[in-house]
């Protein structure tokens, strides 16, 4: 195993030294490869360097294994500019030892690019991470695509891709399909485009939670179009934490199909997980501002009663919010679906159905 270990790593080291024009480390198909935590650091010397993932890559399997060793991270790429990671191997987090057990507990077995730029990654297939399967955090300018994500319905916080302290990250045609939210998106996001993903099960793709810790949020330009839910629990969802500050802005949600989702549309701005809470719940005079958010062109069907759902704090309220060419119906025959608004403001415009709530 751990020959496995330094094999990546010379072969890495080798790589990033290497002055020729993208020089590249090929994992091939002829086994899986089990190995412990790795971080691969940039910078490289060329200006784009290859990951070529053919073959398997998987995490050891026994929760024990961990034991004294790092849990945050499994396969980190840092401080890379010009990664190239292709190919259509698979990353196996072989999560299931941890689905039984306590959150805190679980490895972030994830595929993590930490301040990289310039960077793709494309083709991959991710399986059964016991967290997120694939994380990008303070980097800029990533375009990630044609990705297949699965994990079971039931595996807890096992998000397809989790964006935060970034700007300008493209996720395109994707196929993501997990436990948690296939696309979420945390604090200090920028110019974040999400399209042509098929999402679900998992919990759609959400926005938040924000602002759990009283700290200032700064979330904007956001575009999710082209994606299509199915059976998820969640569509277009927005989350922020009352005793939070600061703002999510210009964000959008345009061409989305639905297929039996619960909340297809869905703003809580009083958001709290009673376990993580530590007191942080109930009415605060503060609130992360929540404006300039458009719904266009949703289309399609809801498993609940409340399709479009704008739950907005009483303190700070939802502002400047666009409701267009909106057609939901109930997943049930002869059923219908209504929308809710609590302190929330703004305009519609074409069909809006269910009847719109916003106030102007
Ligand atoms: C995104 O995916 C769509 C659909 O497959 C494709 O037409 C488009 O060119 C892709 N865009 C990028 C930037 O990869
Ligand atoms: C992101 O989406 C916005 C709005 O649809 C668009 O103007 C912008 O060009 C997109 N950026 C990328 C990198 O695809
Ligand atoms: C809005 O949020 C409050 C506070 O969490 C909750 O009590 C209420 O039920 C929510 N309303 C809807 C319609 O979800």
């Amino acid at each position: 195993m751990s020959f496995f270990f330094l094999a990546f790593s010379a072969a890495w080291k080798a790589a990033c030294s290497a002055t020729t024009q993208n020089p590249t480390v090929v994992v091939p198909s002829s086994r899986n490869f089990l190995v412990y935590p790795l971080i691969f650091y940039g910078p490289c010397k060329s200006s784009q360097i290859s990951f070529q993932l053919i073959g398997t890559i998987s995490s050891p399997s026994s929760p024990s294994v961990w034991w004294g060793r790092d849990r945050s991270k499994w396969l980190t790429f840092n401080g890379v500019t010009g990664l190239l990671i292709t190919g259509t191997g698979t990353i196996d987090g072989q999560g299931s030892g941890w689905w039984g057990q306590s959150c805190r507990d679980h490895p972030n077995l994830a595929l993590s690019l930490i301040s990289c730029k310039q960077s793709t990654i494309s083709g991959i297939y991710f399986v059964n991470s016991a967290q997120e399967h694939l994380v990008i955090y303070l980097s800029n300018n990533i375009l990630i695509k044609n990705l297949h994500i699965t994990a079971p319905e039931n595996s807890p916080n096992s998000d397809g891709i989790h964006i935060e302290a970034s700007q300008n990250v493209l996720v395109n045609n994707s196929v993501i399909a997990t436990g948690d939210d296939c696309v979420s998106i945390g604090d200090m996001t920028s110019n974040i485009n999400v399209s042509f993903v098929n999402c679900g099960p998992g919990h759609g793709v959400s926005i938040g939670s924000l602002g759990k810790n009283g700290n200032s949020v700064k979330v904007e330009n956001i575009h999710v179009k082209r994606v299509n839910f199915k059976g998820s629990t969640n569509g277009a969802r927005i989350k922020t934490w009352q005793v939070g500050l600061g703002y999510v802005r210009k964000i959008s949600f345009e061409h989305i199909t639905l297929q039996s989702v619960q909340n297809p549309i869905y703003i809580d701005q009083n958001y709290c997980d009673i376990k993580g809470a530590r007191g942080n719940c109930g009415q605060k005079s503060t609130g992360v501002h929540i404006s300039e958010v458009t719904y266009n062109d949703i289309v399609g069907t809801s498993s609940t009663y409340v399709a479009i759902n704008l739950n907005c704090s009483q303190s700070v309220a939802c502002t400047g919010i666009t409701l267009s060419s909106i057609q939901i119906r109930s997943d049930k025959s002869g059923q219908q679906v209504i929308s809710k608004c609590t302190n929330a403001h703004g305009t519609n415009s074409g069909v809006v159905q269910p009847k719109s709530c916003l106030q102007s």
